[in-house]
């Protein structure tokens, strides 16, 4: 069952909590404009995003998936970050806060919203990577010509994990540490299903977690408390609970 805003806050009042990780989905870029992968909007063309983020989905069509990336891309760079991404990066001046914020996103609105060291589990879609050399380059612009080459004439991609690709282990053994270590552990708009990501939530030894999402996910019964609201609403109070519990 959800909980109201209030309980929460005055829960996290009372544990004063320093050391908090964050885990935040696409639900926190929504109310930028950028829809979510499952649910409604979450279609590109009538496929869904494991028929496009995929190695043999690249490998059988590149222009077809450039073509996916290069909207989503342009998207991003039209939206702009929300109150929920500028709340986190406000989290993380608090200076007796120690913040991990870990994303499954690829979208960079929480860097853009001012918060470093982002672990971006799934990588940036604004980089780009060699398939045969693996050399990483920087990706801001839209391409003049898709599929694009690197300069050794084989294919660009995205610089972001696909299905079936293994996550950085040095990205997943600092969110592990961060989780595990963590006084307050914060998920913020993620439908909780897709792995390794989600397991991190099993990892949390604390009583004070909280879920942000307006439906309940398959993480939800492993969380303390669920907030039933959208990220860019709960978010900013949520960061003030904390650093008033503090003062
Ligand atoms: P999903 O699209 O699976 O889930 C988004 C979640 O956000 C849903 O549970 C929504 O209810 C919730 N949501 C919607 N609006 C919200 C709002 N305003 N505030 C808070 N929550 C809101 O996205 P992810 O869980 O991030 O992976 O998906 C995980 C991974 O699957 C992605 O990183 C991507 C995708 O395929 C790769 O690309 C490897």
């Amino acid at each position: 069952m959800a909980n109201s805003i209030y309980e929460v806050i005055l829960a996290i009042e009372k544990a004063r909590p320093r050391a908090v990780a964050v885990l935040t989905g696409a639900g926190v870029s929504a109310e930028s404009g950028i829809p979510t992968f499952r649910g409604a909007g979450g279609l590109w063309e009538g496929l869904r995003p494991e028929e496009l983020a995929t190695p043999s989905a690249f490998e059988r069509n590149p222009l077809q998936i450039w073509r996916w990336y290069e909207w989503r891309r342009n998207l991003i760079r039209a939206a702009l970050p929300n109150e929920a991404h500028r709340a986190l990066a406000a989290l993380a001046r608090i200076s007796a806060v120690q913040l991990t914020l870990i994303t499954q996103n690829v979208d960079g609105l929480h860097g853009r919203a001012g918060s470093d060291d982002v672990v971006e589990l799934h990588g940036n879609l604004f980089r780009a990577r060699c398939v045969r050399e693996g050399t990483v380059v920087p990706a801001e612009e839209a391409f003049a010509l898709l599929p694009p080459r690197c300069g050794c004439g084989s294919l660009l991609r995205p610089d972001v994990v696909w299905f079936g690709e293994a996550l950085d282990p040095q990205h997943l053994e600092i969110a592990a540490d961060a989780v595990a270590g963590a006084e307050l552990l914060l998920v913020v708009g993620t439908s909780g299903v897709v792995q390794p990501a989600a397991g991190l939530v099993s990892l949390f030894r604390g009583s004070l977690s909280v879920e942000v999402n307006p439906v309940a996910s398959a993480i939800s019964p492993l969380l303390n408390f669920a907030l039933e609201l959208p990220a860019a609403q709960a978010l900013p109070l949520l960061v003030h609970a904390i650093s008033r519990g503090l003062k």
